[in-house]
């Protein structure tokens, strides 16, 4: 097998692999809006909205970001609750608080300029080895390898490595392949390469073999008869799964709403009270205990709104909201949570996890009340 790497890593091969894979992203990369003009802000905000999300899943968030927030002063003069509100419905919310951290330390730091060095660039909250490649060569032109999740596959195939991905050994391998093909002074074109073809020809499942510009080097593809086996798979791990009951509490026209902390899963999101029960089967019982304990106030439970299924990285939640009505108490969160009662129309003034989103469409359908916003 070494012997196969050390073939395709002899220079005048590398050259033909880099004009291969080069003229091909020429002509069949796909139109983004942040392509074109490598304005450092538009390629760190691209770039982080991708690490957890699919280009097209991206593209009307990306639209709508950058309109609110066109600079970063713009982003760090905003509050933390904006930026959820904004980011609100793609997930992964550290990474929203972590750019907004970020630009408050660039414009007070770095004079408003996002760092064009490894040093500086890697501190920013957010920014680990990936995006910090990313942007350097993208924005700065820095002969700096990206190493994600499509360039391991690709090479991981390109080379036949068998190892496990995730281990230090093959972390490290990896990055030196990277760095031994990246094409010096056109590292943003080749990194962005790597990854598109990753993205739509070495896809993970069925990868498009026959249409693969860089196939004639590929050793996976002359050597195994599947090369999608590659890169090695760790057998999955069957995530637990909770049942979560959550109370829209009505007190007259209002409902009452409790926001997330900010360090944990879905930090500084709003969401309708409640909590995680052991047992599906007595769901209302649990919610009423459960807001009297953690709220302080009385509840009716009534009806079952929706039943809404959910899957987070680490585990699985089935979320079963129920109308309620407010029958005393004050609402004050033991853990000093922040809780207001507001009315339906403002409710699009705050940003709620998706599955509380079902909660409020079920609400709207149920009674047709006004319009709320849903994500793009
Ligand atoms: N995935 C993450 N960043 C990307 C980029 N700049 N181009 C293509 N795919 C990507």
């Amino acid at each position: 097998m070494v012997s196969n790497v050390d073939a395709l890593l002899d220079s005048s091969r590398i050259e033909a692999f880099r004009s291969a894979l080069l003229a091909w992203y020429e002509t069949h990369q796909r139109e983004m809006p942040w392509r074109g003009s490598p304005d450092p802000y538009a390629v760190w905000i691209s770039e982080i909205m991708l690490q957890q999300t699919r280009v097209d899943q991206v593209r009307p968030y990306y639209e709508r970001f950058m309109n609110q927030f066109p600079t970063v002063e713009d982003l760090g003069k905003a509050s933390c609750e904006e930026v959820l509100k904004t980011w609100e419905g793609m997930g992964y919310y550290a990474r929203a608080r972590n750019l907004h951290r970020a630009a408050r330390q660039i414009v007070e730091r770095h004079d408003g300029k996002i760092p064009d060095n490894p040093d500086q660039i890697s501190v920013l909250p957010g920014i680990g080895p990936y995006t910090a490649a990313a942007v350097l060569s993208i924005a700065y032109g820095r002969d700096c390898p990206v190493v994600d999740g499509n360039v391991v596959r690709v090479l991981s195939r390109l080379f036949h490595l068998t190892d496990d991905p995730a281990t230090a050994a093959a972390k490290k391998r990896m990055a030196a392949l990277a760095e031994r093909l990246l094409v010096s002074g056109r590292a943003g074109d080749f990194n962005q390469a790597m990854m598109e073809l990753g993205a739509t020809v070495c896809t993970p499942r069925q990868p498009d073999c026959g249409g693969c510009p860089v196939g004639s080097f590929c050793l996976a593809r002359r050597e195994l008869p599947d090369p999608s086996v590659l890169p090695r798979k760790q057998p999955r791990k069957q995530r637990p799964h909770h049942h979560v009951a959550a109370g829209i509490v009505r007190r007259g026209d209002e409902i009452l709403i409790v926001r997330r902390p900010m360090d944990g899963l879905l930090g500084g999101l709003w969401e309708f009270p409640g909590g995680k029960s052991e047992d599906e089967s007595a769901m209302k019982e649990f919610l009423r205990n459960d807001l009297k304990r953690k709220l302080g106030i009385e509840i009716l439970v009534g009806r079952a709104l929706a039943t809404v299924r959910h899957a987070f990285t680490h585990f699985e939640m089935t979320l079963h909201g129920y109308d309620c009505t407010y029958h005393g108490g004050e609402a004050r969160h033991r853990d000093g949570n922040d809780c207001r009662w507001i009315r339906i129309g403002e409710l699009e003034q705050f940003a709620f996890p998706r599955a509380h989103h079902r909660l409020i469409e079920a609400m709207v359908a149920a009674e047709g009340s006004p319009q709320t916003t849903l994500f793009p």
